[in-house]
């Protein structure tokens, strides 16, 4: 795989480029970002890292007896249980190795995003190019299923957002998407007088259904569609979990629900689901069907399930981990057993912006991840202020490492640390401020507060 790292791009270095590239899975050539086998010239919207490309490829949602595959054949079975043709096959197709790169047309306009929707900002999406990045959801794939001719699929893959850096947070995760279209005899089954029933109409829009559809057709729709995923999700978490539906927006659904569970007193939000909005099928070719689509995060399911306090533990290779998932019938009850707990290490590091240049904090999140790779637990912005002479602004942030399988030594620990400032420093024009290498264990100090002089 040939990959760029963005921010070196323009008069970049290219021996460092490639030190940083020289794995199996990443490495660099001019401009050319390579994906799986597909080559793309970078551009300026170019933000993909030699640490995020070294996920592609991973595919632990494919890996047997990861505890992600686990989930993913547990929807995967109760879709082909519900659904089944009139032969008794499933009707339901699988596509779980579907190439992560999309076109923004497929990740944002065929799902009617509108132009200046902030989920299409380069803070928050990793461009390949101008055209192309690493697909924000799974939901990316529909439109072209459906054109393709696919009424029932599911899509399961990697995804990929710049987002914040924590315990539930991780640059690349998974989903599975759920989409299905029904005929009109499809949602009724035969009834006697067919000709009273009818899909569609040219109606008013309300929050209850789209202007096209009836409202008869709609509210089918919706309780098909809410029977299914409560069945799922009772399945997997136990028939008396305290289930709720919260009305949500989403640009490619109307209406829309989230489904939300209890655990351990807390209403945990477990997927995103809606009616089809009709010009998307309407666009992919389909007339005279309407639609309903889910989506669902497959790490949120899997930690909530084993109990898995940290979603980092699913890209661990250590046997202390995945041998506690190592059976075959993915509906083994299992909780995870923290394997063990390590002291974290916490480090500040502030800087002065650069005065001329744009600066985000999502750059220097991603350049975190680069350096530090998975022993990065948590980046936060702990203090921000203008100095008034100067008119500069300062940043500083706590950085938390931890290694999930042993003890990090302070050395360590400080290596990496300077080589953050290091880079930091030469690629996002920052100057550091301080550089006091103080590693102080225990996660009580994360709290503590920061002063800004
Ligand atoms: N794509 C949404 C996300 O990533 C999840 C989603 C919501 C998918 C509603 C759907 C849907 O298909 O109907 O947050």
């Amino acid at each position: 795989m040939v990959v760029v790292c963005p921010r070196i791009l323009p008069g970049c270095r290219l021996s460092q480029i490639t030190r940083l590239l020289s794995t199996k899975a990443a490495s660099v050539n001019g401009t050319k970002v390579e994906v799986l086998g597909r080559e793309y010239t970078g551009d300026h919207m170019t933000n993909v890292t030699p640490h995020l490309l070294s996920h592609i490829g991973r595919d632990l949602h494919l890996q047997p007896h990861h505890p992600l595959r686990h989930v993913a054949q547990r929807v995967t079975q109760h879709m082909y249980r519900q659904y089944l043709s009139p032969r008794g096959n499933p009707l339901f197709s699988v596509h779980s190795q579907l190439h992560p790169v999309v076109t923004t047309h497929q990740n944002f306009d065929s799902l009617l995003i509108p132009k200046d929707h902030v989920s299409r900002k380069k803070s928050d999406n990793f461009y390949i190019n101008e055209t192309h990045l690493l697909r924000a959801h799974t939901s990316a794939h529909q439109s072209e299923l459906i054109s393709m001719g696919f009424d029932n699929f599911l899509v399961i893959g990697d995804v990929y957002r710049r987002d914040d850096i924590d315990a539930s947070h991780y640059p690349v995760f998974h989903q599975l998407e759920g989409v299905r279209l029904c005929t009109l005899k499809e949602l009724y089954g035969t009834h006697q007088n067919m000709d009273a029933y009818h899909l569609f109409e040219n109606g008013e829009r309300t929050e209850d259904h789209q202007g096209v559809h009836s409202a008869e057709a709609a509210r089918r729709m919706e309780a098909e569609l809410k029977g299914c995923l409560l069945g799922l999700a009772t399945s997997l978490f136990g028939q008396d979990t305290e289930v709720r539906w919260v009305d949500a927006y989403f640009p490619f659904t109307h209406p829309s629900w989230e489904l939300e569970v209890q655990i351990n007193g807390e209403w945990v939000e477990l997927l995103g689901c809606g009616i089809m909005e009709q010009e998307i099928l309407a666009n992919a070719g389909v007339q005279d069907k309407i639609g309903w689509a889910f989506g669902l995060g497959l790490e949120r399911w899997a930690m909530k399930l084993y109990g898995i306090p940290d979603i980092r533990l699913f890209w661990s290779t250590d046997s202390g981990f995945l041998s506690q998932f190592r059976f075959d019938d993915p509906a083994t009850p299992v909780t995870y057993k923290a394997v063990s707990k390590y002291n974290p290490c916490i480090n500040d590091i502030s800087f002065w912006l650069p005065k001329d240049q744009q600066y985000e904090s999502a750059d220097f999140y991603d350049l975190v991840r680069s350096v530090g790779g998975s022993l990065v637990e948590q980046v936060n912005l702990v203090d921000s202020f203008t100095h008034p002479k100067k008119q500069l602004t300062s940043h500083c942030y706590r950085i938390v490492y931890r290694h999930m399988e042993r003890v990090l030594t302070q050395e360590e620990v400080n290596d990496v640390h300077r080589k953050i400032e290091q880079e930091a420093a030469s690629s996002l024009q920052v100057s550091i401020r301080i550089t006091p290498i103080v590693c102080r264990g225990g996660r009580e100090q994360m709290t503590e507060p920061m002063s800004s002089q």
